[in-house]
């Protein structure tokens, strides 16, 4: 896939990924290149490998051919929480949030597993600091700090969303692939979320990949759209272009 790149440093590279159960192959020899920076939409019908996709890029399956390239480096064979700590950042899908803590000391253990590893860490006051204030900037960041002290369990299900992203963010990721992160939100609170990811990528220059069904969300937040159908990567090039696409339009979004 094209480089942005004269150079070619792509901040996360997959090349030839494939993922096959017993006969069924469910991601299909996939190349993608993401220049550093950039909001990386990932498309297609249901079924077609993009969670899975997801799910070798953070290294959850182990890929039956090919490879995860961060910054130019291999990343075959690290469990997910390496790839983490190396800034591959994966949205928890509410299962880490402990609902009976509240949302702060949610974002402050997310914070401390993140910096988890170096032994000297704990005898510093300046590091847990460091970890408190990072918590408080990722709840303020979402639009959760005035939920501070609320038990996580107790929130809507919108703000579970936010503390999600909340979490995610407390890992201090470089590139931050978010699996439909407006599924189940309200109406209301999808633009909220939405400007949530949007400042995410503009005030702090993140690296965004997005699985997203919401073709009017994938046009204005995306540079690039990608297009998975059976495992395949069809197409991946500008919003614009993939949307005016014939083959994708009537094929892959059901537009005729
Ligand atoms: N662990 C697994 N074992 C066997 N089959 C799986 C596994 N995970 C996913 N699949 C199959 O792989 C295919 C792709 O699933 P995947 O969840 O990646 O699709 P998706 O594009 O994320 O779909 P959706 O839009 O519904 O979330 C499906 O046919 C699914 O049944
Ligand atoms: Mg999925």
């Amino acid at each position: 896939m094209s480089a942005e790149r004269p150079d070619g440093a792509n901040i996360l590279e997959a090349r030839g990924l494939s993922l096959r159960f017993g006969g069924a192959t469910i991601v299909d020899d996939v190349s993608l290149a993401i220049p550093e920076g950039l909001f990386v939409s990932i498309i297609g019908p249901n079924g077609a490998g993009k969670t899975s996709f997801f799910n070798l890029l953070s290294g959850l399956y182990r890929p039956t051919a090919g490879r995860v390239l961060l910054d130019g480096a291999d990343l075959s064979g690290l469990p997910p929480a390496a790839r983490v700590r190396r800034g591959l950042g994966r949205s928890f899908q509410l299962t880490s949030i402990f609902p009976g803590l509240s949302t702060f000391e949610n974002a402050r253990l997310a914070a401390q597993a993140a910096r988890a590893g170096n032994f000297a860490f704990w005898r510093s006051a300046t590091r847990d600091r460091t970890v408190r204030e990072r918590a408080v900037w990722a709840l303020e960041t979402v639009g959760l700090r005035g939920r501070d002290q609320a038990l996580a369990g107790s929130l809507a299900h919108g703000d579970k969303r936010k503390l999600d992203l909340a979490l995610l963010l407390c890992g201090e990721p470089r590139v931050l692939l978010l699996d439909e992160p407006t599924a189940g939100v309200s109406a209301e609170e999808v633009p909220i979320m939405l400007d949530v990811i949007h400042q995410i990528r503009r005030v702090e220059g993140k690296t965004i990949l997005m699985v997203e069904h919401k073709m009017d969300v994938v046009h204005d937040l995306s540079d690039r759209v990608a297009v998975l159908a059976n495992g395949r990567l069809v197409a991946y090039d500008t919003p614009a272009t993939v949307m005016a696409d014939p083959f994708v339009r009537s094929a892959y979004l059901g537009v005729t």
